[in-house]
């Protein structure tokens, strides 16, 4: 079975890996930063809440986020495995994510600062489906609009300069043990993540084999 987590700062390319290998191993991509944005998106009592913790690039409070998480991994189409991305962020979530699933690999993505600014700047996303893309790297076909729905292209709230400052530190304060955690356990693999969508996954594919 395929209960994949992925791990690795912002900007790292986790969501763009996770989409891939989801598609490919016929498995649902469970973004606990895509759930949390639909709420914020559609104005629910949760994305209200979640909203500023958001924008300022903290974490949203665990309870909420475990939550939404739990109803997911609840459906039926996670129980053949899944892709996870976002999610654990801290000591915490990760033994309630072990409360609620065994884990069959942790992907770390290791890759330098200067790398993960670049791409996260460059960063637009498509506000009707969700497509991700890069100015420089992913670069849509017509300037500004989505490829699939022509809808005008925009940057996440929290892709600012301060906010993204914040995320780097919450990811090395509290995310980054987890790689301990995980290693003790034998579930983690290291993939370099820098380099071309392509160089990435094959190296992720490498790595559960
Ligand atoms: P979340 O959405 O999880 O954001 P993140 O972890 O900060 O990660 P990103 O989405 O920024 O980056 P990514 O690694 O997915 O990179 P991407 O593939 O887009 O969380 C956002 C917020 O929600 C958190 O700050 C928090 O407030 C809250 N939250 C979420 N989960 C939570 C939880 N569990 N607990 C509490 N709060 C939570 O790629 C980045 C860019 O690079 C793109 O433009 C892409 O096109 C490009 N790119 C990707 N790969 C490559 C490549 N190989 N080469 C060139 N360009 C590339």
């Amino acid at each position: 079975m395929h209960r994949i987590v992925l791990l690795g700062p912002p900007g790292a390319g986790k969501g763009t890996q996770a989409k891939r290998l989801a598609q490919e191993l016929g498995i649902p991509h469970l973004s606990t930063g895509d759930m949390l944005r639909a709420a914020v998106a559609q104005d629910t009592p949760l994305g209200r809440d979640a909203d500023g913790y958001m924008r300022q690039g903290l974490l949203v409070p665990d309870s909420l986020v475990l939550g939404i998480l739990r109803e997911r991994l609840g459906t039926p189409d996670a129980h053949r495995g899944f892709v996870l991305d976002g999610y654990p962020r801290n000591v915490a979530q990760a033994r309630s994510l072990a409360e609620l699933t065994p884990l069959d690999h942790v992907l770390y993505f290791e890759i330098p600062d200067s790398v993960l600014v670049e791409r996260i700047s460059e960063r637009r996303s498509c506000p009707t489906c969700g497509t991700v893309y890069n100015l420089v790297t992913q670069p849509p076909r017509t300037p500004g609009r989505c490829d699939r729905d022509s809808t005008p292209l925009v940057q996440r709230s929290d892709d600012t300069e301060e906010s993204v400052r914040t995320r780097l530190v919450v990811y090395r304060e509290v995310t980054l043990p987890l790689l301990d955690l995980y290693r003790t356990q034998g579930l983690l693999r290291t993939v370099a993540a820098s380099g071309t969508v392509e160089d990435v996954d094959a190296r992720v594919r490498a790595a559960l084999r």
